[in-house]
């Protein structure tokens, strides 16, 4: 029986390659020690996937005939451990795997045997394997929707010859940034020199599990505090966060306008039902309603002096934190492109005079960003472009701009998820 940290790796590698799926964000419950590991031997397999199946092909005795996923996945795993994990014995990297193989649910119980001899020839010469497989072209491991979204990354900046640079850059895991929210900080986590308020792990500092449990800090990338970090003097008393599970934006502008009136929307019943929870858990007054933030805007009377709106996104921008993201479906963008502009409609109708809305996706695609505020200019002339952040936060090279409407950070220069957002101001009260 294979340990329950490689079936749970196993299990993710089926919903993304199997279903076309996301790794479901608490894949690793409950492995404790092992979870470390199971990070590790899944973000090998879904960052070197492709090299991984290149290297089986012609090991395999009729290469053209397809390969059932049960096979791929027990290969591509026992693979990985040999040539990445020096810390995984021979033993145990061939044998968890061919127990993998022979699993009826996620193996393929006729291939245990050829999974076998595969592993037990590889492990014989552990640096060659490494070597042969790094050897392989890393254009291997990118989908085509890959390419699109590095291309849509670099364009703005005039990088668009940097393409192999940030494929490099986004195969790092992420260096994770925390909020603090309450009582002190624990050892090991030091101030973002370049962005205030937001903290970084020490080099070699263990990860403040137990800080993060207590409620005392949360994680959140670096992009959305800089993002949060907008600079706006107006009076906000009425605020509105459009799409708001699972609340970290929300819960930072809670603290930021603590006097505010919050409403925060969100359509799914059970995030809502989260949202509410975690909310509460850090003690934040803030008014959740489970709805569709369109409908709901457009059934509404009132204004706001702020409007969030994190809209749903492709999320091309997260390729660094999901490296599943090149092997998932990327059918949706036709209805993710229509519902951003519905909900960015609404809530346009739905700003106070000398109101500040803000619209925000984790997402590199023009279509999802760029296209969505040259529409609004066309379409309500009467909201103006706001600098609200400092130009010279998002790209060195872009100081002598002073302060920007548009939020795009450098994907080179800059240290988090790739970001669009805008930000537009009603006319005065
Ligand atoms: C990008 S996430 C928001 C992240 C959140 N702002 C945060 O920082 O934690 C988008 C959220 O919008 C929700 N959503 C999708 N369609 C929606 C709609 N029509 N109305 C309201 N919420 C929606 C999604 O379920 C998801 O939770």
């Amino acid at each position: 029986m294979p340990t329950p940290a490689r079936i749970h790796v196993a299990h993710a590698l089926h919903e993304v390659f199997g279903e076309g799926g996301r790794v479901p964000d608490v894949w690793d419950r409950g492995l404790g020690e092992d979870a470390t590991l199971a990070q590790a031997l899944l973000g090998l397999c879904l960052r070197r996937w492709g090299r991984l199946q290149a290297w089986v092909k012609p090991n395999l005795k009729d290469s053209a005939r397809g390969i059932p996923l049960g096979t791929r996945v027990a290969l591509a795993m026992g693979l990985a451990q040999l040539a990445w994990l020096p810390g995984v014995s021979d033993h145990a990297a061939v044998n968890e795997s061919v127990e993998l193989a022979g699993d009826r649910e996620l193996g393929f119980v006729p291939h245990k045997g050829l999974v076998n001899a595969i592993l037990r020839r590889a492990a014989k010469d552990r640096v060659a394997l490494a070597a042969a497989l790094d050897a392989l072209p890393p254009a291997l491991d990118r989908a085509p929707a890959v390419e699109r979204a590095l291309q849509a990354a670099l364009a703005p900046h005039g990088a668009e010859g940097e393409l192999e640079v940030l494929w490099q850059k986004l195969q790092q895991p992420p260096r994770p940034a925390f909020r603090q929210l309450m009582g002190p900080l624990p050892e090991g986590l030091v101030d973002d020199p370049d962005l205030a308020g937001c903290l970084r792990l020490e080099e070699g500092a263990s990860f403040p599990r137990t800080w993060l449990e207590s409620g005392s800090g949360m994680v959140q990338d670096r992009s959305s505090q800089a993002l949060l970090a907008y600079e706006w003097d107006q009076p906000v008393t009425r605020i509105l966060d459009a799409c708001a599970a699972p609340g970290g934006k929300t819960t930072a502008l809670a603290i930021r306008h603590s006097e505010a009136d919050i409403t925060a929307l969100e359509v799914h019943p059970r995030r809502a039902a989260r949202l509410r929870q975690t909310l509460r858990q850090r003690a934040l007054k803030v008014r959740v309603i489970q709805a569709d933030a369109a409908e709901w805007l457009e059934a509404h009377e009132g204004t706001f002096d702020l409007i969030l709106l994190d809209a749903p996104c492709s999320g091309s921008g997260t390729l660094q934190k999901h490296p599943e993201w090149p092997w998932i479906a990327h059918d949706e963008l036709p209805r993710l492109t229509d519902l951003q502009h519905r909900l960015l409609a609404a809530a346009a109708e739905r700003l106070a005079p000398g109101g500040l809305l803000i619209y925000a996706v984790c997402s590199w695609l023009p279509e999802e960003g760029l296209a969505h505020s040259e529409w609004l200019a066309t379409a309500r002339p009467d909201l103006r472009p706001a600098e609200v952040w400092p130009a010279a936060m998002l790209a060195a090279s872009e100081a002598a701009v002073g302060a920007t409407a548009f939020f795009r950070p450098h994907p080179l220069r800059w240290e988090g998820e790739g970001f669009q957002a805008f930000a537009v101001m009603a006319g005065p009260r």
